[in-house]
C-alpha cells in the first residue's frame, strides 16, 4: 500500500473489479468529462490483464473507506499516463490532489522514466487544478481529441518531468 497523510493507494486486485464495475457504470462517478461507459466484468478483466506496466489503485481514507480510484498506464513510448476519480460526496477535500502526488512519487521512485502525462477535457477545471497543484505543467490543447457525450471535444495535455518533481510526499517508512 502507498501511504500518504490523508489517503492511501491500495492496489486493485482482480477480485475487486466488481466495485470498479459499479463505479465505472455509474455516470455520476466518472463525471461529465469522462467517456460514457457501461462495462461488463469480463471486459474489465480483459483490460486489467492488458495493463502491462500499469496498475489500478483504490484511493482510501485512513479508515480504509474507498473514495475513488486511479490508474497509471504506459501511453506509448515509455511515457506513463494517469487517470483518477473521486466519488462525488468526497470531492473538494484535497483527496484528489494528494492521491495524484502519491502516484507520481511512486512512478518516479519505481520506474526509470523522465515524464508522466495526463489529459483532461478543457472544461474540467477541477482536474486541471489537481494536476497544477501536483506540479504538472499544461503543454497545450489537443483539438477534437476526446469523444464524449456524443461529440468531439478538445483536451488539455499536461506533463511533469522528473527534474520538476519535488521530494516524495509518500510516507516511505
Ligand atoms: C477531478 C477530481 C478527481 C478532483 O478531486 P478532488 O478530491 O475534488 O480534488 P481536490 O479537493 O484536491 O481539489 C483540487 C482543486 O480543484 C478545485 N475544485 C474541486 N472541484 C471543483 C469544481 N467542480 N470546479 C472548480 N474547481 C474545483 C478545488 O477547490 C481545489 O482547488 P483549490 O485548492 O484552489 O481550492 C474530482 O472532481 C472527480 O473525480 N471528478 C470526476 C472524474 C474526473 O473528472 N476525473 C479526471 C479525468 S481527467
Amino acid at each position: 500500500m502507498l501511504e500518504g497523510n490523508n489517503v492511501n493507494l491500495r492496489i486493485v486486485e482482480k477480485e475487486d473489479l466488481l466495485i470498479i464495475k459499479e463505479w465505472t457504470n455509474d455516470l455520476h462517478i466518472d463525471g461529465e468529462y469522462s467517456p460514457i461507459l457501461q462495462e461488463t466484468i469480463n471486459n474489465l478483466e480483459k483490460q486489467y490483464d492488458n495493463l502491462i506496466e500499469g496498475q489500478m489503485y483504490f484511493i482510501e481514507k485512513k479508515d480504509e473507506t474507498k473514495i475513488g480510484f486511479m490508474i497509471h498506464m504506459l501511453s506509448g513510448s515509455e511515457v506513463p499516463g494517469i487517470g483518477y476519480a473521486i466519488i462525488p460526496n468526497e470531492r473538494g477535500n484535497g483527496y484528489g490532489t494528494e492521491a495524484v502526488k502519491i502516484l507520481i512519487d511512486y512512478i518516479f521512485l519505481s520506474k526509470n522514466i523522465v515524464r508522466i502525462t495526463a489529459k483532461t477535457h478543457t472544461d474540467n477545471i477541477a482536474s486541471q487544478k489537481v494536476l497544477e497543484k501536483a506540479g504538472f505543467t499544461k503543454e497545450g490543447i489537443l483539438r477534437k481529441e476526446m469523444f464524449l457525450c456524443g461529440k468531439w471535444n478538445d483536451s488539455a495535455i499536461f506533463s511533469i518531468l522528473r527534474e520538476e518533481w519535488k521530494e516524495p510526499k509518500i510516507l516511505l517508512i
